[in-house]
């Protein structure tokens, strides 16, 4: 099976005024093409960390103490900030928690829609603007061209959360990452969110990583699972893999303030954009171990 993404032994921590909180704790999870994983596990264990550190999108207190992502074969750890800009946003996205806080209240949707066009593929304005219009549609939002010129407090939180599908879905992305996508809607819109993303994993052959706290979701959704937990230990099992067997993804978290500073601190920055890079070059981590002798 051909991984899209690797993660093995990430290592994470963040800076706080009390010391150093470990957060991540050698976490390791592959994800094929084409497969939805799913990420569960209680709150602060690390879930939307782990999102995070693999668009590059963590605060400069975020500290890698070691391991590796790699994405499509490539060491995303020892990327520059301009080659992350480019792959975030183009290759990879993330549709987050909340839309209404990710969403700029202070332009229509449609031009923030067409702006991840205009910035990864060059399409002029008018173009962003039909190309945004198609998306729309695409992602069952009624009315799609009247709108481009409406505002995200405009739209309810079930419209608001397409809009950002179709932002993230913009450039045809490889993998999409929803963190808790369908936490800010009521039930009957999860669903329909869900089908869509689901629909729509088919049609753009995309890979998945599911965050969610709802094993329903894991269940209806997603061909494999990892769980993390803040401590001690997790292990995961999958609901079907290709093998017809459970899986057993790698991946451990925990979290909690230390005292002391580690040496090899690897600052990072985050952006709000999809678009913008982060300010500091992380250090190369450790080398991946191969995925085949795991
Ligand atoms: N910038 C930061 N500085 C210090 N600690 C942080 C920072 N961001 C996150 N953390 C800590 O990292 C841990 C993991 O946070 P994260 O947001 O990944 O949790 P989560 O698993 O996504 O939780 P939830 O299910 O509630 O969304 C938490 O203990 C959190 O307090
Ligand atoms: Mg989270």
């Amino acid at each position: 099976m051909t991984h899209l993404l690797e993660m093995r032994d990430l290592t994470l921590d963040f800076e706080t005024e009390d010391g150093v909180a470990k957060v991540l704790d050698r976490v390791s999870f592959d994800i094929a093409e084409g497969e939805v994983f799913g990420l569960v596990g209680e709150t602060g264990c690390g879930k939307t960390v782990t999102a995070l550190a693999i668009l590059r999108l963590l605060p400069r207190t975020a500290l890698i103490r070691g391991g590796a992502i790699r994405f499509a074969g490539e060491n995303l750890l020892a990327k520059s900030d301009g080659e992350m800009a480019r792959l975030r946003g183009s290759r990879m996205t993330m549709v987050f928690q909340d839309p209404a806080t990710s969403l700029n209240p202070t332009f229509p949707i449609g031009d923030q829609v067409a702006r991840v066009l205009t910035v990864h593929e060059g399409l002029d304005r008018d173009e962003a603007l039909a190309r945004a219009a198609e998306l729309f549609g695409r992602v069952g939002l009624p009315d799609a061209g009247g709108l481009l010129r409406r505002y995200p407090h405009e739209l309810s939180g079930g419209m608001q959360q397409r809009v950002m599908i179709a932002m993230a879905l913009a450039c045809r992305p490889k993998l999409l990452i929803a963190d808790e996508p369908t936490t800010a809607v009521d039930v009957t819109l999860q669903a329909q969110i869900l089908d869509l993303l689901l629909t729509l994993k088919a049609e753009f052959g995309l890979s998945v990583l599911l965050i969610t706290h709802n094993f329903g979701i894991v269940a209806e959704t997603c061909d494999r699972v990892g769980s993390c937990m803040r401590a001690p230990w997790r292990r995961s099992g999958g609901r079907r893999t290709s093998s017809g067997s459970p899986s057993i993804p790698t991946h451990k978290a925990s979290c909690g303030p230390s005292p002391g500073r580690a040496p090899a601190d690897v600052p990072y920055s985050r952006s709000p954009g999809w678009s913008r890079a982060s300010s500091s070059r992380p250090r190369d981590a450790a080398s991946i171990p191969d995925a085949s002798s795991r």
